[in-house]
């Protein structure tokens, strides 16, 4: 298929090396940034936070969090041009979820006068998924998976590389960044830069993806 946009998705892979030299454009940054933001989430709670690490100092203190686990990720810490953190609230709230009212209301999107129907109702689904103690931290962390898969497509069209990893330390990474997560939770890293040619193993490999009839089913 040669549509532009199977083409990206064909084209992105999962970088096994990245080249230390290269670092992604300021205003590509930029472009990633504004990316992370616009994705989707459920009532448009954006219950995230993404922590950009982009000095060598945040990237050593990144590295460092894989002292004890997940080491075959450990090098893209340093080696990458970034790192981004995805982390959720754990305990979404009302007081939460009001900011986000506030901006349906200011950027025009929500008229003033449904200001408590859309605070009370939609937070029906919030409630729906929290639990005698408050978290609601399975249905906050989906909503970043939703990132996530949002920003490989917007890289795989900037022709960045990347490299999700769950094979993170989020221990060591809640110690390490406790101040910047600020009660947020990290399960989940997103390396970005360019792979280094000739080193990366995955480069260039056919993807190795299931039939189509077995994952699509259309009635
Ligand atoms: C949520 C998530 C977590 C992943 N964690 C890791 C990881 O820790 N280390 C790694 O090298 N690859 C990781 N991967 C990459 C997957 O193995 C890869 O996406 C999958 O094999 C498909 O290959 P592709 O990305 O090259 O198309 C992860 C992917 C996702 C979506």
């Amino acid at each position: 298929m040669t549509h532009p946009i199977i083409q990206d998705l064909n084209r992105r892979y999962t970088t096994k090396k990245y080249d230390a030299n290269q670092r992604i454009s300021e205003q590509d940054i930029q472009v990633i940034k504004q990316a992370l933001r616009l994705s989707a989430s459920s009532i448009n709670s954006q219950p995230w936070k993404f922590i950009v690490l982009e000095s060598d100092e945040a990237k050593q203190r990144f590295h460092d969090t894989f002292v004890n686990k997940f080491q075959f990720n450990q090098p893209h810490a340093t080696e990458a041009s970034h790192t981004i953190l995805f982390a959720h609230n754990p305990h979404f709230t009302k007081e939460d979820y009001k900011k986000v009212v506030d901006a349906e209301v200011t950027s025009g999107h929500l008229p003033a006068e449904r200001y408590n129907d859309m605070l009370n109702g939609a937070f029906g689904f919030v409630e729906l998924n929290t639990d005698n103690q408050g978290f609601n931290g399975h249905w906050t962390k989906a909503q970043t998976y939703i990132a996530l898969g949002n920003i490989l497509h917007t890289l795989a069209r900037m022709g960045i590389a990347s490299t999700p990893m769950e094979g993170v330390d989020a221990e060591l990474i809640g110690e390490t960044f406790k101040q910047e997560l600020d009660g947020y939770q990290c399960d989940f890293a997103l390396a970005i830069g360019y792979h280094k040619q000739d080193e990366d193993y995955n480069h260039g490999l056919p993807k190795a993806r299931l039939p189509i009839d077995d994952v699509v089913t259309t009635l």
